[in-house]
């Protein structure tokens, strides 16, 4: 269902935040705020601070905030319309009707109908596991050293050899053959009847981000083909849009994910402490799955099979995450095959070791690519120069091409001077036609959140959401084309507008925007002035200045490379102008 702003901002206004957070955690008026012991990190002194006047929260210990809808988000595990639906009830706002066609209400009854089904499923397997029919699954988990709380955190089960049990049951509860069909649990065979999918396997329910069970992967005990047999894709299994472990890992708090193949991987890591680590489904690892960890970390580390074949699918892995702008790192697992035999074999302390020696994902192409050269031979040595020199083109950064031209000429013993003429050259040749065309935007994507000019742009919009005085000072100067990161240009546009339709900011509005916890955190820190520490006068006016100016910059920059790119003529002349006149403009705002 979708609320339109309208509706959102009347629901979060009509919702004190002191009082609904209140109702969870008990505050103590301090100043003008209100303080509490935090409720998403343990904690004996309070830090979790509730502003009224602001209506958000933040929590100076362990760094989440939001305003009203993002509490409930956190901490009753919502949805935005979840969140939305609940406090409209709080505030006794009717919410318009939903307004759903025909088929679509169809499809919704049909993908809560399926989620059942699996889950249904799920509970039947874990109970057999349970059982006497189960011992040997039981047996067999515990032979590969899973703990019993592990196994129902993973809520590992077992189908049994019968291969109709499930069948029957979820007859017997009332499901159709029709709905049956499409679960994918079930083959239906017009002589032999209807009979189990798994048969004789123990069972590893496949979740998605919100735990609900949306398929299974089952393993052979012992030996026998397939090893592994997953559910086929469905109604609510994607299997390139879903990560296993996802529920967990996602509230690890790590500033990274681990990456794996394999479920008993994944299974061994959480078992081990390690409880961001995450699989695909039995599939390539696919863009979509890159994004999806994107909205939760900056970081993964990949720990594969150390066999060849584990090799080339991080090689595959690598591109798709860094074009998800995600950095990798490459975890050793040798001499054993996967973490889940290195863990077996040597604990945690020393996978923890692995982790903290784990080879930058460049370093790691480049080895690989050397093994493929014989460097007795001249010939092939050359070429693997030349190799080298078109993979260190990949970074637009010069500072950072240069550090890496660096390292790798001395690890691989060649001049520098030489490598760096054979990037260059490379360089020069690469940038004609299509990839010219290109190049802007690619530069714009490869920039790091957290680079330079993205920092400056955090602090910018931080200063003029917290400190109007200094939104008076910029206003004329800056515009939200100025900030060239997407989700900060989306909360200038609306910070400049309520600027000019309200005279003022409201901070806990502007994430009305966002759905997502982790977008709505982002925004919220915004509006947290210790991002801005603590500043001398003189300090913060020189500072500001300096943001300003980065900003206004990288925003002129960006604007002479999209004219240049359209051939715009016109907008070029204006980005000229606008860079001549910049050192002026700003001198006389005083800045
Ligand atoms: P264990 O032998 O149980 O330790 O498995 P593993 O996790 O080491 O598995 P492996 O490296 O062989 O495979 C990694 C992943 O690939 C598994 O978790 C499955 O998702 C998938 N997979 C493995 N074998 C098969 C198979 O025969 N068919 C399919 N469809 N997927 C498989
Ligand atoms: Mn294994």
């Amino acid at each position: 269902m979708y609320y339109s702003d309208e509706v959102v901002e009347e629901v979060r206004a009509g919702n004190d935040i002191v009082d609904v957070i209140g109702s969870y955690v008990k505050l103590q008026k301090k100043g003008a705020n209100y303080m509490g012991l935090c409720p998403f990190h343990g904690e004996k002194t309070p830090s979790f601070s509730v502003s009224g006047s602001r209506q958000m929260y933040h929590c100076f210990g362990c760094g989440v905030g939001g305003n009203v809808f993002t509490f409930l988000m956190e901490y009753e595990n919502f949805t935005f319309p979840e969140a939305i639906r609940q406090l409209a009830e709080r505030a006794g706002i009717k919410l318009p009707e939903e307004e759903a066609t025909p088929e679509a209400k169809k499809r919704a009854d049909r993908r809560m109908r399926l989620f059942e089904i699996n889950k249904e499923a799920a509970k039947f397997y874990y109970v057999r596991l349970k059982g006497d029919i189960g011992k040997a699954a039981y047996a067999y988990f515990k032979k590969r050293g899973l703990s019993d709380e592990i196994i129902t955190r993973f809520g590992l089960g077992y189908s049994d050899k019968s291969g109709r049990e499930l069948y029957r049951y979820l007859k017997s509860q009332g499901y159709e053959d029709e709905i049956l069909r499409d679960s994918g649990l079930f083959t239906f065979d017009e002589k032999k009847g209807v009979y189990d999918k798994f048969w004789n396997r123990a069972m590893f329910p496949i979740m998605d981000g919100n735990s609900k069970v949306i398929g299974f992967g089952g393993r052979v005990m012992g030996d026998g083909e397939p090893k592994y047999l997953n559910s086929p894709e469905t109604m609510i299994f994607d299997k390139s849009r879903n990560l296993y472990a996802l529920n967990y890992a996602r509230q690890s708090r790590k500033s990274y994910f681990l990456l794996c193949e394999g479920y008993m991987d994944v299974i061994s890591l959480h078992q081990a402490g390690f409880t961001n680590a995450v699989a695909s489904l039995g599939t390539a690892f696919t863009g979509l799955q890159a994004n999806l960890i994107a909205r939760y970390v900056k970081e993964v580390y990949i720990t594969y099979d150390s066999d060849g074949a584990g090799q080339k699918a991080a090689l595959r892995a690598i591109p798709i995450l860094r074009a998800a702008g995600l950095s990798a790192k490459v975890v050793d697992m040798k001499p054993y095959k996967d973490p889940d035999e290195f863990i077996q074999a040597l604990g945690a302390e020393e996978y923890e070791k692995r982790v903290q020696t784990a080879r930058n994902s460049f370093y790691f192409e480049i080895d690989v690519l050397r093994s493929e050269f014989d460097f007795s031979d001249p010939e092939q040595k050359t070429n693997f120069f030349r190799e080298t020199a078109k993979k260190l083109l990949q970074f637009s950064d010069e500072l950072e091409r240069r550090t890496y031209t660096e390292a790798v000429a001395k690890e691989y013993q060649i001049g520098f001077d030489l490598l760096e003429r054979l990037v260059n050259q490379y360089g020069s040749a690469a940038i004609t036609g299509e990839e010219q065309k290109e190049s802007v935007y690619k530069e714009r994507k490869k920039q790091k959140p957290e680079a330079g000019y993205y920092t400056s742009q955090k602090l910018l919009l931080t200063w003029i959401t917290t400190e109007p005085v200094l939104f008076e000072k910029v206003k004329d100067i800056v515009t939200a084309e100025d900030f060239t990161d997407e989700f900060y240009y989306e909360v200038a546009k609306e910070v400049f507008e309520q600027y000019e339709k309200e005279g003022r900011v409201t901070p806990a509005r502007i994430l009305n925007h966002y759905e997502t916890k982790e977008e709505q955190a982002k925004a919220a820190e915004l509006f947290q002035t210790t991002l801005l520490g603590e500043l001398s006068e003189a300090q913060k006016a020189k500072a500001f200045a300096e943001t300003v100016r980065k900003v206004k910059q990288n925003g002129i920059e960006m604007r002479m490379g999209r004219a240049a790119e359209t051939g715009d003529l016109e907008a070029m002349q204006r980005a000229v102008t606008e860079q001549a006149s910049l050192g002026r403009t700003l001198a006389k705002a005083g800045l």
